[in-house]
């Protein structure tokens, strides 16, 4: 019997993307799997059930459920879709365990194998499969969109028969995949764009972009590629110096993140006091606790003279190509478990080993085992399970 691949429709309230799209659909076939999908799943993205050829379209999520070998999803999935998967088979989607130890204990006592996207480690290999860079890179375009539609005046420099307006300053904080597909967004539309992150690696790449950036000589780098969390000297010496560029400022969007820590905060209130009338905060750290005092997850509120916005879930604002980009992610990961047709989980493989929550009955990452049966604190601020999407 061919495995059976299915994708739900996804529960949150504001959360448009769907974990397969038509032609990946088509790409699982020739892997030699049956694919279903969960009726109207991929509406909300652009995609109707009729643009999903050879799928067999299921209006009853807990029969598809339980004839699935491997169900495919966006969010964290809700507790009747771990209890309607049959014992053995495996679930695919962002999990953040650590935030949804429910969700883990359910996987580990229904005995499903989890693979949780946000865990696809970093390596050369594995960036096709890497979610949470493919998701980021749409958010840091849309990021400067939203902001630009906030501001009151335009990026780029036009020259008009009453003279010339002058291009907008941007700044863009944490420069990760997020931050640079922000500063090249800004860049685009004409803006003049400085950079800035605790990595100093990064100045190339802001140079590469058309960008200043912005030296406060310190270096924060980590491990694995990102951050690490700043002394408090060092803290205030970046402060000092970043004080001057924020006040300058028309835009500016942050997106500074440590891995499993709250948002590190990058601007203050007094910073934001001294902007100018009529600039714009986005702050994208919002979901992690904010990168900025005064931002609110999913609103936008007037700090002073800035309007600082706080979105949560801007991949689901692009939802067609979000999916697109996630179910081929998902795409790439299914290719490395489906070998004719057969499931083959190799655990000596870093990508397996390290994206595998749980399998057979156990927690099988010791970060998420500690959290849920063991006697650490859950990490409240790490970005969890983007709920809704308010641009
Ligand atoms: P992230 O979302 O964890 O953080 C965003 C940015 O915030 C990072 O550039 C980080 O340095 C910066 N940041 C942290 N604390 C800061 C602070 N106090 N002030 C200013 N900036 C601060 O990072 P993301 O975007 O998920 O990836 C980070 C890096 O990981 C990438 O730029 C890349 O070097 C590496 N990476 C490697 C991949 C691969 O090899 N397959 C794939 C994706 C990322």
């Amino acid at each position: 019997m061919s495995l059976k691949i299915a994708a739900i429709r996804e529960h949150g309230a504001d959360e448009r993307r769907v974990a397969l799209v038509p032609d990946v659909a088509a790409r699982i076939k020739r892997l030699g799997c049956d694919v279903a999908l969960e009726a109207g799943a991929g509406i909300a993205s652009s995609y109707p059930d009729a643009a999903y050829k050879d799928v067999s379209i299921e209006a009853d999520r807990a029969t598809m459920l339980n004839s699935a070998d491997i169900v495919l999803a966006v969010e964290p999935p809700p507790a009747d879709v771990i209890k309607a998967m049959k014992p053995g088979s495996i679930l695919i989607s962002f999990v953040y365990g650590r935030n949804n130890t429910d969700l883990v204990k359910a996987l580990r006592d229904g005995k499903i194998t989890g693979f949780a996207m946000e865990q696809i480690p970093r390596i050369s290999r594995a960036q096709a499969m890497d979610a949470l860079s493919s998701q980021a890179t749409l958010s840091g375009y849309y990021s400067v969109l939203l902001g630009a539609v906030h501001m009151p005046k335009i990026l780029p420099m036009m020259t008009t028969a009453v003279g010339s307006l002058r291009a907008a300053q941007v700044l863009i904080m944490g420069l990760g995949v997020a931050g640079l597909q922000a500063l090249a967004t800004a860049h685009r539309l004409g803006a003049v764009t400085e950079g800035y992150d605790v990595r100093p690696e990064t100045r190339d790449e802001a140079h590469s972009l058309g960008a200043k950036f912005v030296e406060t000589g310190v270096d924060a780098t980590g491990q694995g590629g990102y951050a690490r969390e700043l002394t408090a000297d060092e803290k205030a010496k970046v402060r000092s110096v970043l004080s001057d560029h924020i006040a300058r400022s028309d835009l500016i969007v942050t997106t500074a993140a440590v891995p499993g820590r709250k948002a590190p905060r990058l601007i203050d209130a007094d910073q934001i006091a001294k902007m100018k009338p009529g600039s714009v905060i986005v702050d994208l750290g919002a979901e992690g606790g904010g990168n900025c005092e005064g931002t609110k997850a999913g609103e936008i509120v007037q700090a002073g003279p800035a309007t600082l916005i706080g979105p949560v879930n801007l991949p689901s604002c692009l939802a067609e190509q979000a999916s697109e980009l996630y179910a081929k992610n998902i795409l790439n990961l299914l290719q490395q478990i489906i070998k004719d047709g057969k499931l083959t989980l190799d655990m000596t493989d870093e990508v397996i080993a390290k994206t595998l929550v749980t399998h057979d009955g156990k927690i099988t990452n010791d970060a998420v085992r500690q959290v849920v049966e063991g006697s650490a604190a859950p990490a409240a601020a790490t970005p969890g399970p983007a709920p809704a999407a308010k641009g």
